[in-house]
């Protein structure tokens, strides 16, 4: 009798035991197949033969797709006239609806009833290379340069992203969004003979490299500078050519199982929408994923990551409400990936959840009085709720956002545009409640704070410093 329960421990132990190293061997290899899904890897070797392109692919294989790009393009922005540009409501930004337009932006609008919509700070406009990749149809991307040494570098590496890569050279129309308070006097000519030393592998590196070369005197400026996100997403929804939009941050990758844009496509020209109203938006879920592994093939793969803890819903640890009401292991029981359809609706609508999802884009605008991080997104999905909208969760398609987020401090001045933004809400919500005369979250009914992180979701994609 001891002796058996003495076998069996030692049973356990060992299975124990090997279980572990097993976890550990596959785990390593898990992280070794991993690449420049990110771009950072070092991975300068070119190899001849040519490479079949897989859905997920590395930034390598996507320059040996693109070397037939045309190096007989004009340096992006060669045109703008900066004396002209609209303004925007409050006369803080000034505007250039095109600035560059995609060679195939119109036909991509056309072929397809879906744009991506986007927008970025230069800091994280490297991102736009996957994203293009795995969308394959129109985009339209709000670009932001503040001062002259900002909008060179935009030039200058808006041009490099033309020159390297077929897709964001046909995909994107680019629009351009310049601050009053510091405003670029002149363009600087490009030769695009300035390009020759930046490596077309690297995007995220020669980006980092463009922008060692702004002034201290912007740097220090933008840090704390508000960024007008909501300003900037307006103006890439309302550039878009089609019925549909789906707007992200930029930093949201779309995945590459099946064929994405043409797949939702598919899927919203027979959509038949439930609501009373006819109001349905339809969510994609977001995935936040370790830097360190390849990007996930299909959902199934996706999936498995997230049992090793390599891949999770985005915002998971820093703020659950951005996307918990998706309804993540719901999502999860169906792994089906045949065709895109929808997984569930979304039952348990709450305050300050921030989903991107794709909807035709006759729904509220963003509030452009939001400015800088806190209440931005969220605050244009509450509208959308109070004024009856419908969410309803798609699979499998899904999206990235690379890198686990964890909870830091903040700095404080983010704490700071999160304070003017609370404050803001304060009266946006009794606006939305006098134009919908709803109120089904009770928010105007005096409550406890849920906590200190309320509304300060950290907002994907925006990069203010
Ligand atoms: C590149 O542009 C030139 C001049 O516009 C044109 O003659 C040539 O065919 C183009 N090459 C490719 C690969 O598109
Ligand atoms: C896009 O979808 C809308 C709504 O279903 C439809 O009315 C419109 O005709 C479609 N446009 C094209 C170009 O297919
Ligand atoms: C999903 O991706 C994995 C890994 O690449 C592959 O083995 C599997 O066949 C794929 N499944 C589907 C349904 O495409
Ligand atoms: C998620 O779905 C499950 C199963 O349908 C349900 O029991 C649960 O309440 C849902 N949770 C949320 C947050 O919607």
């Amino acid at each position: 009798m001891i002796q058996t329960s003495c076998r069996l421990r030692n049973f356990s132990i060992i299975s124990v035991l090997a279980l572990t190293v097993s976890n550990v061997f596959l785990t390593l290899r898990l992280l070794q197949v991993s690449d420049c899904g990110r771009f950072n890897n070092d991975n300068s070797v070119i190899p001849r033969a040519p490479v079949i392109l897989t859905p997920a692919t590395t930034c390598l294989e996507y320059i040996l797709a693109d070397s037939s790009v045309n190096a007989s393009d004009r340096p992006v922005f060669s045109g703008l006239e900066l004396k002209l540009g609209r303004w925007d409501t409050r006369r803080m930004f000034k505007i250039f609806d095109y600035g560059v337009v995609g060679e195939k932006f119109v036909e991509l609008s056309r072929k397809l009833n879906v744009t991506l919509a986007t927008q970025s700070s230069i800091e994280k406009i490297f991102s736009l290379v996957q994203v293009s990749h795995h969308w394959s149809g129109a985009i339209s991307a709000t670009v932001y340069a503040a001062g002259d040494d900002e909008l060179y570098l935009l030039q200058l590496y808006l041009t490099y992203l033309r020159h390297c890569f077929t897709t964001i050279r046909e995909r994107i129309a680019f629009h351009l969004v310049i601050p009053k308070e510091r405003s670029p006097s002149h363009l600087r000519g490009i030769h695009l003979s300035e390009l020759a030393k930046y490596n077309c592998a690297k995007p995220e590196q020669t980006l980092n490299e463009m922008l060692k070369q702004r002034s201290g005197d912007t740097k220090k400026w933008r840090i704390k500078y508000p960024y007008p996100q909501n300003l900037m997403r307006n103006i890439a929804r309302k550039n878009c050519q089609t019925y549909f939009v789906f707007l992200t941050d930029v930093d949201i990758i779309v995945s590459a199982n099946m064929n994405f844009a043409e797949q939702l496509d598919k899927f919203l020209r027979k959509a038949k929408c439930s609501n009373i109203n006819n109001l349905c938006a339809y969510v994609i879920p977001t995935f936040e994923l370790d830097e360190r592994v390849r990007f996930p093939r299909n959902k199934t793969d996706l999936i498995r990551l997230a049992n090793k803890g390599l891949a999770r819903p985005f915002h998971n640890k820093v703020f659950i409400y951005n996307q918990y009401a998706t309804n993540f292991s719901r999502w999860q029981s169906d792994v089906t990936e045949t065709e895109v359809k929808i997984s569930h609706a979304v039952t348990n609508f709450e305050f300050l959840y921030e989903p991107f999802f794709v909807a035709p884009d006759n729904n509220p605008a963003h509030d452009e009085r939001f400015i800088g991080y806190g209440y931005t997104r969220n605050t244009q999905v509450y509208e959308m709720f109070v004024a009856g909208y419908q969410f309803q969760v798609l699979t499998p398609l899904f999206t990235i956002h690379w890198g686990l987020q964890n909870k830091k401090g903040r700095p404080a001045w983010r704490e700071h545009q999160n304070n003017i933004n609370r404050k803001h809400f304060e009266i946006f919500k009794r606006e939305v409640f006098a134009r919908y005369h709803k109120d089904p979250l009770k928010m105007l009914v005096p409550k406890k704070p849920r906590g200190p992180n309320a509304g300060n979701s950290n907002a994907g994609g925006v990069a203010v410093g």
